[in-house]
């Protein structure tokens, strides 16, 4: 937990501006004296963010994120809480005062990991120089004509054979063998001592948009498997959060990323000169990686390989490239070949060709359903009909609609007015489905999300806990009207510390703006304690009957407790609770 001064805090809050900070990385449109927006923690079409000019935070009513300009600046930054309010300080032109001991240790070990990960690259690449211990490796670097400049610009390496040649290195640096450990580059033999997770391996640094080498893939040089190894998230590095590259591609700035499957498409790429393209780090496309390449572009193409566990991966990028509203197309590079054999067999002019000529989604699965069927047939335009319909409702443009309908029916002689019926109807099913979406939505707002750990919990008691904080920080005064509320009566934990910390806070006369708790809560209970705060503006009145009756739930519950199991409410009952009124 931070130990700065909560005066600090308070500085850095009240220089922050919410809208105005939160404004720079989320479009925000005024609702009913608040702003909202379309959320940047998960997808969404319709906007559940929004932003609390009046108790400077902001909450997602669709994910459940929330909390105040500092939580907001550190899930946003990948920053720590600590390193948010230094952010934050610095934006405001103010200087950090001393840390508390816990949050330097930490922000010391992340300092250390990188001072490690940055001389294991150094290692590796020196390695790869070396006349001998390197010499396999050039070789295979050669045969996939990487040059020299290449291997330079992406700070390539080879992790030689051996158990410890790292450990021994670094230890020689002086960093100790936990260190190493915590920093992923080498793992615990069972026999205790450590051994390097790369080895006899070429190397391919992963760095961050600060320039930090955050971790590392390793690649055979053989046909041995695992082909590719890649570091375990660490302190320093989130798999889920960053791409290969983006470093580079993010500064070509011709509102255009290609993603690809793999490192040595990248490097071929960049070698080639589309240096905007960038990769998944081993796993399939994750909505957090589809959201930061929407930063910086909004014209994506995806340069996957056309085999069909590639298939799946570019429905994958489609659905949440969709989401973000970004323009997909779709490579098809010929059969089996990734973008790396392309270029090398192809030049970089035919491989420009081949991005020009980039499919949009919706050519791209047509291309692939036609290869299924045999239109020349009665059964084979009706089974291509069926999902090509599908396909073509999935559109958002109804000229776009109208098109297709008419290239179908050019395709199976079928009309094209019957087939923008078939249409339409997939369209109205799914703005039905859609409707349904957003009411169940619309529900869970209402509904105590899952944030307790125990879906069991009684809910009527822990709307209860909620609704007393939320009274109480509104109206401090109410205090005296939870009196006999203690700690003991709270269900669930979470909510006894907030309570704690919020009566606690009352009673001596401090504070409870939501930033000001940042002494007494960690960040995430901040960010519950923003939560209830949002969710009650929408359930509760503040007043001091309705908080009475909360309390007697509370008091209720603790008889009923003592006295045996609780009652399941029904759906029914359950949603009653949450009606206002
Ligand atoms: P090359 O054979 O070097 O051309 O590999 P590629 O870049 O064409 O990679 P491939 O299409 O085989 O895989 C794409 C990406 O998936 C790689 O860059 C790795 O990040 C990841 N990957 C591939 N094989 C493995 C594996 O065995 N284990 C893990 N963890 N990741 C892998
Ligand atoms: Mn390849």
């Amino acid at each position: 937990m931070a130990r700065i001064p909560e005066s600090f805090i308070k500085d850095v809050v009240d220089r922050s501006d919410i809208e105005e900070l939160i404004g720079r990385y989320v479009e925000l449109k005024r609702s009913s004296g608040n702003y909202v927006g379309l959320c940047p923690f998960h997808s969404e079409k319709t906007p559940s963010f929004t932003v609390f000019p009046d108790t400077r935070s902001f909450y997602c009513f669709g994910c459940g994120v929330g909390g105040d300009v500092i939580t907001f600046v550190s899930k946003m930054e990948n920053l720590s809480y600590v390193d948010a309010v230094k952010m934050l300080a610095e934006r405001a032109g103010m200087s950090m005062p001393a840390e508390d001991p816990a949050a330097a240790a930490a922000s010391k070990q992340r300092e250390t990991i990188l001072k490690a990960n940055r001389e294991a690259a150094r290692y590796y690449h020196a390695c790869l120089k070396d006349e001998k211990l390197g010499l396999a490796a050039r070789e295979y670097i050669a045969k996939r004509r990487l040059s020299a400049a290449t291997v330079t610009h992406f700070g390539l390496g080879f992790a030689p054979d051996g158990w410890d040649n790292l450990v021994k290195h670094l230890k020689y640096k002086g960093f100790s063998e936990a260190d190493i450990i915590t920093s992923g580059l080498a793992r615990r033999s069972k026999t205790g001592g450590a051994i390097d997770f790369f080895r006899n391996r070429l190397i391919f640094p992963i760095i961050d948009l600060r320039g930090n080498v955050i971790a590392f893939g390793g690649r055979v040089l053989d046909n041995s498997l695992p082909k590719y190894l890649n570091s375990s998230d660490t302190p320093v590095f989130s798999k889920k959060n960053n791409l290969f590259a983006l470093n580079f591609a993010k500064n070509k700035g011709n509102d255009r990323l290609i993603l690809a499957e793999g490192y040595m498409d990248v490097i071929s790429m960049h070698q080639a000169g589309f240096t905007e393209a960038v990769a998944t780090l081993g796993t399939a496309i994750t909505p957090e990686q589809a959201r930061i390449m929407s930063r910086y572009a909004k014209k994506i193409v995806v340069a996957y390989d056309t085999d069909r566990a590639g298939q799946e991966a570019v429905k994958k990028a489609n659905r949440l490239f969709g989401e973000l509203s970004v323009d997909v197309k779709i490579l098809a590079v010929s059969e089996g070949k990734d973008p790396d054999e392309f270029i090398r067999e192809n030049g970089a002019e035919k491989f420009e060709m081949l991005l020009e000529g980039a499919k949009s989604r919706l050519d791209y699965e047509l291309g692939i359903l036609r290869k299924t069927v045999d239109l020349k047939t009665p059964e084979g335009k009706i089974n291509y009909l069926r999902e090509a319909v599908k396909s073509v409702a999935k559109e958002h443009s109804a000229v776009t609609r109208e098109v297709y309908a008419a290239v179908l029916a050019g395709e199976t002689g079928v009309s094209a007015e019957q087939i923008k019926k078939d249409i339409d109807k997939v369209v109205g099913i799914n703005g039905k489905k859609e409707a349904l979406n957003e009411i169940k939505e619309a529900e869970k707002k209402l509904a105590v999300p899952d944030v307790y750990g125990d879906r069991s919990l009684e809910m009527r008691t822990v709307k209860a806990e909620e609704g007393i904080i939320a009274a109480l920080l509104k109206n401090n005064d109410y205090l005296h009207t939870v009196d006999g509320v203690g700690p003991d009566l709270f269900i669930t934990e979470k909510n006894r510390r907030v309570f704690e910390a919020v009566a606690e806070r009352i009673k001596n006369g401090e504070e409870t703006e939501i930033y000001s708790f940042a002494g007494d809560l960690s960040p995430e209970d901040i960010s519950h304690l923003a939560a209830i705060d949002a969710r009650s503006r929408l359930t509760q009145k503040f007043t001091k009957r309705e908080t009475a009756d909360y309390v007697a739930v509370l008091k209720e519950a603790s008889e009923v407790k003592s006295a045996g199991p609780l009652n399941e409410l029904s759906d029914d009952e359950f949603r009653k609770l949450f009606k206002k009124k």
